[in-house]
């Protein structure tokens, strides 16, 4: 039983039959105070249906409550404040965490049910851009939480791999590109060759032809323009891949935009047949008007589909595929019309499961409170800021630890993390600025100070060799410095789930913060290796945090080095 239950359970039996466990659970608080105690009950609900004064009735349930399992209750005015016995409840804590490791916190609210997670789903030959960057962060982050509370998460790579551009591109290449030059720096020579086109284009429309010719030459499965869009798309996606392995992200499916290509004609019958489809100058759209958001459009002029006839047969392919609990897709906020959007058609066609999809929306990454240039280069930019991650890493690894072993793999660790870590402590609708020397300092809120907390419990316990933390019969600690950290560490279980209920990595960061900041107050307040009968109790302590720290960091996609 966790002290909010046995709190709860204390309660129940004193209040008035009519006031149910769960309102009970909501009213508990938690004082900002020590001297108020660990948890408070606000008695003002009860007045009503006992006409007494709310101080009275707290007073009066203070007289009823049974104590045990608590240093004392006591009231202070309308409320009722319980101090847990903190002996007690450490060695349950440190018991529990000890024997549960890893599966600390894990819980089964999803029950297994499938959570298909589009996520990063950057553009073909272009560059992966600081937005697809904070997607895929973000939604691999979000898998890992949502599978802790027993979801079975997929995470789905939605290339944008299809699409009008591509007719451009092959114009472009064909034109002023060659094999080699493609080869050796394949998404920044695409890019050249796509700036170029729009720039030319301008000037001899006449291009734009050539490429409308080409992509419906795609469409229309025609061997060689297929075979340069394979590449193309092979190209990319190596490039891709060297970003993903260097950020730990895997991916379920790459089923991007053209493997829908052979599924949107059933989704337009379907569409149609509900009369939902409309012509307006000969295009074909679902109006949306009723719901105030613009016309969906489905079909141009010419035949060809658009972003939203993809998404609605990517969304029913998902539904009849994965029988989706919930369907997220890990997108920024900009596109949040275009997710209104998907699910009203969605809704109209007579697929209630829509209300199971979610745009997990983000805000912008700035510098200097500037959004960052869309232009070209973005992908350098990315994988330079990776680069310089790690090298700052690598220079205060050299001056607190010279003689660190593997300090290369660290400082990736460090330096890379470091970035993760920045994205996600922010709230992800907010905008946030990036600036590289604050990202990766080991002192504030950054991730290198979590990893360096975790690293520093690590090396305690080196110290020391293995303890049998598990027939160590009482871990209790009373210490009022250890009090505020094992706290922290019975509530981890209640953070996963805010995380996930929310989508909010943000949660788990924030978190990881406050438990590392309150072990290092732990630690430069206790005598941790001093030989008495308190030594396993605390070493078990710094046991627990550490596997804490760890899952935290885990379920961020950060790595926890062992030493640094
Ligand atoms: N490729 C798109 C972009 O870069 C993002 C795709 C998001 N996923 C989706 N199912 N629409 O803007």
């Amino acid at each position: 039983m966790n002290s909010k239950e046995l709190i709860v359970n204390t309660l129940s039996n004193v209040v008035p039959d009519d006031i149910a466990k769960e309102q009970i659970e909501k009213l508990i608080e938690k004082p900002k105070s020590s001297d108020l105690g660990d948890y408070a009950f606000p008695t003002f609900i009860l007045a009503k249906s006992l006409h007494k004064a709310p101080n009275m009735i707290a007073k009066d349930l203070v007289a009823e409550i049974n104590q045990d399992g608590f240093e004392k209750i006591v009231n202070t005015g309308a409320y009722v404040n319980f101090f847990l016995d903190k002996g007690e409840f450490s060695n349950d804590i440190l018991h529990t965490v000890l024997k549960e490791q890893a599966d600390y916190g894990d819980q089964n609210q999803g029950k297994g049910g499938n959570v298909p997670i589009d996520m990063s789903s950057p553009n073909i030959a272009k560059p992966m851009s600081m937005g697809h960057l904070r997607s895929t962060v973000i939604g691999n982050s979000i898998a890992k939480i949502i599978s802790k509370l027993g979801y079975s998460p997929i995470k789905i790579n939605h290339l944008g791999d299809w699409g009008t551009q591509f007719g451009k591109l092959i114009v472009g290449y064909k034109k002023w590109g060659s094999e080699a030059e493609v080869e050796e720096d394949p998404i920044n020579n695409l890019l050249k060759y796509y700036v170029r086109f729009h720039k030319e284009a301008e000037e001899k429309p006449e291009l734009d032809d050539e490429a409308r010719a080409w992509f419906k030459k795609m469409e229309d499965g025609d061997k060689d323009a297929l075979a340069l869009w394979t590449w193309f798309r092979k190209l990319s996606l190596s490039e891709f891949q060297k970003v993903y392995d260097r950020l730990g992200v895997e991916f379920d499916s790459y089923n991007g935009e053209a493997f829908y290509n052979d599924k949107m004609d059933d989704v337009i019958k379907t569409i149609q047949e509900k009369g939902l489809l409309e012509e307006s100058r000969g295009a074909e759209i679902v109006d949306l008007s009723a719901q105030d958001l613009s016309p969906a459009l489905i079909r141009k002029t010419d035949g060809a589909t658009l972003y939203i006839t993809r998404d609605l047969a990517a969304a029913i392919y998902r539904k009849n595929t994965y029988n989706f609990v919930k369907s997220l897709y890990v997108v920024g906020s900009e596109q949040s019309e275009h997710f209104k959007k998907l699910k009203a058609v969605l809704k109209m066609m007579g697929y209630d499961w829509s209300d199971d999809i979610h745009h997990i929306e983000f805000g912008l990454i700035t510098t200097n409170g500037k959004k960052l240039s869309t232009r070209k280069g973005r992908v350098i930019l990315l994988e330079n800021v990776l680069n310089d991650a790690v090298d700052l890493a690598k220079k205060q690894i050299e001056e607190k630890n010279p003689g660190l072993e593997n300090k290369d793999q660290v400082a990736e660790d460090v330096g890379v993390g470091a970035v993760i870590f920045h994205d996600l402590k922010n709230e992800r609708r907010d905008n946030f600025d990036f600036n590289l020397e604050e990202v990766v300092r080991f002192e504030g809120e950054t991730g290198p100070y979590v990893q360096y907390t975790n690293a520093r419990a690590l090396s305690i316990l080196r110290k020391v060799g293995d303890v049998d933390y598990a027939s160590a019969d009482s871990m209790s600690l009373s210490d009022p410095e250890a009090w505020d950290t094992i706290k922290l560490i019975q509530e981890f279980p209640e953070i996963v789930s805010r995380a996930g209920e929310k989508y909010e990595p943000s949660v788990i960061a924030k978190y990881s913060l406050k438990l590392a900041k309150s072990f290092n107050q732990y630690y430069a307040h206790s005598k941790i290796l001093t030989e008495d009968d308190g030594l396993n109790a605390r070493l078990a302590l710094v046991k627990s945090v550490s596997i804490v720290l760890q899952m935290s960091l885990n379920l961020l996609g950060v790595n926890a080095p062992e030493e640094m």
